[in-house]
């Protein structure tokens, strides 16, 4: 499999769930680092300088600096969908296949997102907080009124697999549906509109975009101007597509309702951060695809895409197919 005919070395960044790394210890010479946490940029770096394989997560940070410290490196393999933590331009100039595993956890981060949304129209961390404070003194008409999803319109931003996966379970909780993709999506259920009109008409976001230079921001203290008042925000996309500091103002001034995130523009989430003392606010610690079964399929398409470049096979799942030649992207 390898240019010598030996097993290839390859480092894996942590242990996994499911069995996606016996079958990786079965065909390579195998290093998982041990851990607690994930290596830090030095063992990292030495490891990755030994390594001709490199199945990785989006904590550990793949640039061209990385790369360029490891000469053997022939394929790295992420386990996740998205891959703003890979300098992809850098890994395609070095004609290195990068694998990400989209599909198998569309379903499980459109349930987080829904769960989110619920929460936080029905105020329920705030409630189980209240029970548990012992504020509960009776039953009361005007204790916790939240909002309906059912009648209210949703606004989907982006509708990759994972957005569409949510308009779906939005539309079974009998929500008006608008939607805004780079690519003008056409989705059935969903009206189409631009960014700022969707923003308008929205009681409910949601964002499903990928963190790139031009979604960095895209929700910033303009946009979250433009929604109706008492508006709430969903994040189970990335941190970064959304200005938290003008995230926090909002909250602190009523403009939003409510917001629920799974992301972070810092993860984790600095003991410092503004939306820590924010309101109405539900936080989660990144667990968008945080199911035993889903977890444990991205660990093996992730050692699939892995094993297929280091046998110079395709990868079933490349997010640059530019290196397979220049009319692969096509294919
Ligand atoms: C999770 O955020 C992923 O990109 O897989």
């Amino acid at each position: 499999m390898a240019e010598t005919g030996a097993r290839p070395r390859v480092f894996a960044t942590r242990p996994l769930p499911g069995d996606g790394l016996a079958r990786l210890a079965a065909a390579a010479e195998l290093e998982v680092w041990p851990g607690p946490g994930a290596p830090p940029r030095e063992a990292l770096l030495a490891a990755a300088a030994r390594a001709e394989g490199l199945l990785c997560l989006l904590t550990d940070r793949v640039d061209a600096a990385l790369l360029g410290a490891a000469p053997r490196l022939r394929a790295v393999s992420s386990v996740s969908v998205g891959l703003d933590h890979v300098d992809l331009a850098a890994a395609t100039a070095r004609g290195i296949p990068v694998g990400f595993t989209p599909g198998v956890l569309t379903d499980t981060t459109a349930e987080l997102t829904i769960a989110l949304l619920l929460a936080a129209a029905r105020r329920v961390v705030e409630a189980d907080r209240f029970v548990r404070e012992g504020r509960w003194r009776e039953w009361a008409p005007d204790l916790l009124l939240g909002r309906d999803l059912g009648g209210a319109t949703l606004g989907v931003i982006g509708l990759g697999a994972i957005g569409r996966a949510v308009v779906v379970r939005a539309r079974a909780l009998g929500m008006t549906v608008l939607g805004w993709s780079r690519g003008q999506t056409e989705v059935p259920g969903v009206e189409a509109v631009p960014l700022d009109a969707l923003l308008a008409r929205s009681a409910f976001v949601t964002l499903h975009v990928a963190l790139t230079p031009e979604t960095r921001g895209l929700i910033g203290e303009r946009e979250l101007a433009l929604l109706p008042r008492g508006a709430v925000l969903v994040n189970t996309a990335r941190g970064g597509i959304v200005d938290e500091d003008a995230l926090a103002r909002a909250l602190a001034s009523g403009q939003l309702a409510g917001a629920a995130l799974d992301v972070f523009a810092r993860e984790p989430l600095p003991p410092t951060s503004p939306l820590l003392f924010a309101p109405n606010l539900v936080l989660a610690p990144h667990i968008g695809s945080a199911t035993l079964r889903t977890r444990a399929r991205m660990a093996e398409l992730a050692v699939a895409n892995l094993l297929a470049a280091l046998a110079g096979e395709r990868m079933p799942h490349c997010a640059n197919p530019a290196v397979y030649g220049p009319d692969a992207a096509r294919r």
